[in-house]
């Protein structure tokens, strides 16, 4: 057992179980034990890989779509150019050395990153310090100023914590962690959930069922909604998930490249659950932001021009880089790789027509 894991069991002892949402909290986020606070997870020498460290064509075709965006906003001669949970800083850096076609747009930038783990804030300024940039760092969105603002989120929801309810003969109960025999399980509490907390599409399904919330998820894309209806601009979701409200347990532990035990080790595996993009659509949507999508991943980036962008890599490229460049692509784009399961849900000011990406 890790530490943080004796730490969760004594605080079990001490009040009763814990909703998964503070446990996944504990997990990833605790100041001293957590899995970001403590390590750069991303790479291949880490945890997992994500789309901006599969290629660079990734964060160069954000950057572009940002570009066409603050156009369509006007131009303005200041805004903020937001990342939420920017990992290695690489998306950014990528995106704002393909925007310097347009050097207007460079200038105008202002951007914050919101990050809690102190080892990526150190990528982060290194990538970005490199490029000549001075962002500023923020724990949270509540923080960033306000302004018109470019919000970009590539898998950042899928690590915030969610709740999740198993139906049982009798109704629904709250799914908890607990202690048996000095380690971790997963229990149900035994007093029925509120009914009004499940989503009424599927509130009748069959015992078993798992329903999974994410209350921090919404608030905040609601926060975010709020923000673009008042101060203008749009922003983008990217990550692994699903369209329609359905019952399901995502909650996924995954450990060097592979799938682990979600309680064995506290602390030292990533904690992750899939977006209920359909949550996400309406949170924003009562934020006042019109939504775009989702969308699949591939569609988004074929339809910003990613096969185009991938070739004129590949005729600049020498013989021996040919491979990774092909095999990115597919990565990225292919159905049984990220092409379907990734998505991208846009959200934006009520005045903006369409946004590039989900026509
Ligand atoms: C899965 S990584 C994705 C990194 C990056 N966007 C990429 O695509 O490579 C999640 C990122 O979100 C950060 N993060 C996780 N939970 C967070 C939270 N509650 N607030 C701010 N940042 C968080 C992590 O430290 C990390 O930078």
């Amino acid at each position: 057992m890790t530490r943080l894991g004796e730490h969760l069991l004594r605080r079990i002892a001490l009040d009763g179980p814990l909703p998964l949402s503070e446990f996944m909290a504990a997990a990833l986020a605790h100041p001293e034990h957590g899995y970001y606070t403590t390590r750069n997870a991303i790479g291949r020498a880490g945890d997992f890989v994500t789309a901006p460290e599969v290629s660079q064509m990734f964060g160069e075709l954000i950057g572009l779509w940002c570009v066409v965006v603050w156009q369509a906003i006007g131009s303005p001669g200041q805004f903020r150019l937001v990342e939420l949970g920017p990992g290695r800083g690489t998306m950014m850096a990528d995106a704002l050395r393909a925007a310097r076609a347009v050097p207007a747009f460079g200038a105008a930038a202002e951007v914050h990153l919101v990050e809690i783990s102190p080892v990526f804030r150190a990528f982060q300024k290194r990538a970005l310090n490199d490029a000549g940039l001075e962002p500023t760092w923020h724990d949270d969105f509540s923080t960033v100023p306000e302004g018109p603002t470019l919000l970009l989120a590539n898998e950042f929801f899928d690590a915030l914590p969610i709740r999740q309810f198993r139906r049982a003969v009798d109704g629904w109960h709250e799914v908890v962690v607990d202690a048996r025999d000095g380690a971790l399980c997963l229990a149900l509490a035994p007093e029925l959930a509120p009914e009004a907390l499940i989503p009424v599409a599927l509130r009748d399904a069959a015992p078993g069922g798992t329903v999974e919330l994410s209350p921090l998820g919404c608030g905040l894309a609601r926060a975010v909604a709020g923000r673009l209806a008042r101060d203008g601009g749009a922003a983008l979701v990217i990550d692994y998930g699903y369209r329609e409200r359905a019952c399901g347990d995502t909650l996924q532990a995954v450990r060097e490249h592979a799938y682990a035990d979600i309680l064995a080790e506290p602390g030292q595996a990533d904690l992750t659950a899939h977006v209920d993009f359909a949550a996400l659509a309406e949170a924003a949507g009562g934020g006042g932001a019109v939504v775009f999508g989702p969308v699949t991943q591939a569609r988004f980036l074929e339809s910003l021009g990613i096969r185009p962008r991938g070739e004129a890599l590949l005729a600049a490229a020498r013989e021996d880089q040919q491979d990774e460049i092909q095999s990115a692509y597919r990565r990225l784009v292919h159905p049984e790789e990220m092409g379907t399961l990734f998505k991208v849900l846009g959200l934006a000011h009520p005045s903006l027509g369409d946004l590039p990406g989900f026509a």
